[in-house]
């Protein structure tokens, strides 16, 4: 995802769901001259992130607490959202996608990846294989991963019909190959 997004100006990047700041902090560094906002709701992993910025030593991007369902920003404000597999834990997506909308100026770009629930089995085996080590017992793991992170998810044309309702138009979603992951792009227009 961090490939596709490759602003050519000054531009305001919301990423929702940030997490331990890896992505955030590889688009800052891509784009110096982009201003970033990274936003969790966990205390813990903004506290992560705020690390990683430091040691990094990442000017251009800040880190702080937030909900994705009532985002503590102004109507407007960013020209890109992103949220890599944060939307399934949301309480509310649709209400979530609409923060993202709102705070979003016109013809605002968001992006979202998520794990796909419809995931061939071969790209989930080939995902799965990343978390098994000796100790961990194969079937489980995978069972745990279908079950409580995948199960939990959407697949595409649930993204779309969920982006639809939050008052997107534009929106195109696509199976990310080789991985059980899905991508949605959508656009506010104008
Ligand atoms: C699987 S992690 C992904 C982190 C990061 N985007 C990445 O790709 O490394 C999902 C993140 O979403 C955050 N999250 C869950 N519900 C949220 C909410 N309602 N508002 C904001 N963040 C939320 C979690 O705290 C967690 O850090």
């Amino acid at each position: 995802m961090a490939s596709e997004i490759r602003p050519t100006r000054k531009v305001r990047i919301l990423d929702v769901g940030s997490g331990p700041g890896i992505l955030t902090l590889r688009l800052a560094k891509q784009n110096p001259t982009a201003s970033l906002v990274g936003i969790d709701y966990s205390p813990t992993q903004v506290r992560a992130a705020e690390r990683l910025r430091i040691r990094q030593q990442v000017k251009s991007c800040v880190f702080r607490r937030g909900d994705a369902v009532n985002l503590p920003f102004e109507n407007n404000v960013f020209d890109i959202a992103l949220s890599v597999g944060s939307i399934k834990h949301w309480p509310d997506a649709v209400r979530g996608l609409q923060e993202i909308r709102r705070v979003l100026g016109s013809d605002g770009l968001a992006f979202i990846a998520e794990a796909d629930r419809d995931a061939s089995e071969e790209g989930f085996t080939r995902f799965a294989r990343q978390f098994t080590a000796w100790y961990v017992w194969d079937r489980f793991m995978r069972w745990y991963l279908r079950s409580a992170v995948f199960g939990q998810s959407y697949t595409c044309q649930d993204a779309e019909s969920l982006a639809r309702l939050s008052g997107f138009d534009q929106v195109e979603v696509e199976k990310i190959k080789q991985w059980p992951f899905f991508f949605m792009k959508q656009i506010k227009s104008s």
